[in-house]
């Protein structure tokens, strides 16, 4: 059968009793970056999250929070959907499990499996993990209450009457799909233990409860719920519409998934149940499961009671979202389990995107303005050292992808980097300010080896950091389109495009400390009284220069409007419209010296872009007063 040009990737549903954290936010960022990076291949791509919402561990959270089951998780659905946002997660649906489309298909597939006999009524009496969800079915005989065997906690003594899937029937079944499929689990590692775990016999497992009521009723015998994990595994065909008759073709068309990420605390839900649930209702298997290890802090779990947790908000607020994004896929390794720390983000940040890449860019960009090259043409043919990097290019290209193809998104990354240090070395070995001035042609390449190797790095890391590779890539004067195969693109290594620079803001600052008490997330809202301040963290973020207006004009059409060429020395020209027609005339203002905002976002006001704000003031008659310093300074000098 020939591949179908899709990829369907599901994270976890995460339980639905409080907000995002750090380790949400990692496995979720994963779908995105595969999303991504399938969309740059130019293939229909579906990114499906959510929340898990029923069961004993939900309605006990909300008990004690003193609310109805389904209001408590409605009070944290906005936190997810704010922090996804935040960090450009562009799932194409969230799926709650009180949905009640899901319901549905839940109820469907019990129906199938009772017809068929994999489900069937008995008692059932054993210990429980109410954490867990799980009975512990190694010691359901034991007289003792035992240890969870994933949590090591205290289990309770449950007996009823339950429902059963015939699990047992697929331990042969389930043995042989491994072996055929070598590729199901991600990392290779992680499937002895799945292996074993199977080999040593499965019972059936009890899907149904009657001792509790926050669940999907079964059908036809409404005492019983249908056990959580049961419920919450089948979300990933229910959200493309299993059970549906108006959707069958929908699901046709996405199913199988083709990546399911999850972390190895439920990797058995997954790769034993999971298979299982669907060979019994005649289902494909997902082709992979991407199981990602632990996110620590301080060498620790994170957890509530540990107080450890990072709140993904507060990081976003003080280094935005693609910085956090690259030290997540970068630095935390997906096969093993990875300490994350303020310290080590801060330090990559400076050192892999401010000094590595950033660096890279601007310095390429304000030489290359500085002798006037701003459209950078191709070389007919590349001399030994262009040739040289056009090779490392290609060779990095073809890495990224296998590891990619691999599910190892970190190696990929950390292969990129070796290549865009090879680029610094050879912009730096060419020294490329000497060319500019003793021969020309040769300058030009360098520029445009630059320019090309840049292209690349900014179209395979668009998965990663899709904000500031835009950013980038518009500096080449690229715009992606999404409606061709980059990837087979860049592939191709022709090294023969033409780049029209543009100067931009600084694509990475390095940041300012911030404390790691305070990256936790708080269960106090703060004071009303505290924030009346802002903090000297929130002033720096706010880029003051001083430039000077060396072109205005009227904007047409407008009475506010002026339209000034700002100079603002190494930092390139900017156009920058203001609101100040009716106090000046443009030859008040051309020669004068005046302070903008740097890294205000560009805005578009009467169509034209303006890529930066004037400071004024306002006088007692209502006239504005331009802010400039007393005395001339250097273009581009930065206020404190
Ligand atoms: O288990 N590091 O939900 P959950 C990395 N509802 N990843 C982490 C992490 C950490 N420290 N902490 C959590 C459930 N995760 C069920 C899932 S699926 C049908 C039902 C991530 O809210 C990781 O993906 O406990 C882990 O598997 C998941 O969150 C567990 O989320
Ligand atoms: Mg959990």
């Amino acid at each position: 059968m020939a591949e179908k040009n899709k990829f369907y990737i599901t994270t976890p549903i995460y339980y639905g009793t409080a907000k995002p954290h750090l380790g949400s936010l990692y496995s979720t960022l994963l779908a995105d970056v595969f999303t991504r990076w399938h969309k740059l291949q130019h293939k229909k791509t579906f990114f499906l999250t959510g929340t898990d919402e029923h069961g004993q561990k939900v309605a006990q959270a909300a008990e004690k929070a003193g609310k109805d089951p389904k209001k408590f998780v409605d009070s944290f659905i906005p936190a997810y959907k704010t922090t996804w946002h935040h960090y450009e997660l562009e799932y194409n649906k969230f799926i709650r499990t009180t949905d009640p489309e899901h319901i549905k298909a839940v109820q469907y597939w019990i129906k199938k499996l009772l017809e068929k006999g994999d489900i069937y009524k008995s008692m059932y009496s054993g210990w429980y993990c109410t954490p867990c969800e799980t009975f512990v079915t190694d010691e359901a005989e034991s007289n003792e209450a035992p240890l969870c065997s994933s949590c090591n906690r205290q289990t309770n003594r449950v007996s009823e009457e339950s429902y059963f899937f015939r699990l047992s029937a697929y331990q042969d079944k389930l043995l042989k799909f491994y072996k055929d499929n070598s590729g199901f689990i991600i990392p290779k590692e992680r499937a002895s233990e799945v292996i074993r775990f199977v080999e040593s016999g499965l019972r059936d497992l009890s899907i149904s409860r009657t001792t509790i009521s926050w669940g999907i009723p079964f059908p036809n015998d409404p005492e019983h719920v249908v056990y959580v994990w049961a419920d919450a595994l089948n979300n990933y065909i229910s959200a493309i519409g299993y059970g549906d008759p108006e959707k069958q073709e929908e699901f046709n068309f996405w199913w199988p998934a083709d990546m399911q990420v999850l972390g190895k605390d439920i990797i058995r839900f997954h790769a034993v149940y999971w298979p299982a649930f669907l060979m019994a209702a005649d289902l494909q298997l997902p082709k992979r499961l991407l199981v990602h290890g632990w996110i620590k802090v301080n060498q620790q779990k994170m957890s509530k009671s540990l107080g450890n947790v990072v709140d993904p908000d507060v990081l976003f607020e003080h280094y935005g979202a693609d910085p956090i994004r690259y030290y997540l896929i970068r630095h935390m390794a997906i096969n093993h389990d990875t300490d994350f720390s303020i310290e080590d983000l801060e330090q990559r940040i400076a050192s892999d995107l401010a000094d590595d890449l950033g660096n890279l860019l601007n310095r390429m960009l304000t030489l290359a303005f500085k002798y006037n090259l701003s459209i950078v043409h191709s070389q007919k043919v590349w001399t030994e050292s262009g040739e040289a990097l056009r090779r490392n290019s290609w060779d990095a290209i073809e890495d990224f992808e296998k590891y990619m193809n691999e599910g190892m998104a970190h190696m990929a990354v950390a292969r990129l980097w070796r290549f865009i240090n090879q680029v610094n070395s050879y912009f730096h070995a060419q020294e490329p300010w000497q060319l500019a001035k003793n021969n020309e042609v040769h300058f030009a390449e360098v520029i445009s080896a630059v320019c090309h190797s840049l292209y690349d790095i900014g179209i395979l890391m668009w998965p990663i950091m899709p904000k500031k590779m835009e950013e980038l890539l518009k500096n080449l004067g690229v715009f992606l389109h999404y409606d061709q195969n980059y990837l087979e693109d860049i592939k191709n290594n022709r090294w023969d495009r033409t780049f029209n620079l543009f100067i931009t803001q600084t694509l990475f600052e390095k940041p300012h400390i911030l404390k790691e008490e305070s990256i936790t997330q708080a269960d106090e809202e703060v004071s009303i009284e505290e924030t009346k301040y802002t903090t000297i963290d929130e002033v720096q973020k706010v880029e003051l220069r001083v430039g000077t207006i060396e072109e205005c004009e009227p904007v047409v059409k407008s009475d506010k409007l002026l339209k000034m060429r700002v100079n603002f020395g190494e930092f390139g020209n900017r156009q920058i419209l203001a609101g100040i027609k009716k106090s000046f005339s443009p030859e008040d203002l051309i020669g004068e010296q005046a302070v903008f905002v740097f890294n205000l976002k560009p805005r578009k006001m009467m169509g034209m872009e303006s890529q930066g704000m004037m400071l004024i003031a306002e006088n007692e008659q209502g006239d504005l007063e331009i802010i400039k310093p007393t005395h001339r300074v250097k273009e581009g000098t930065r206020l404190r």
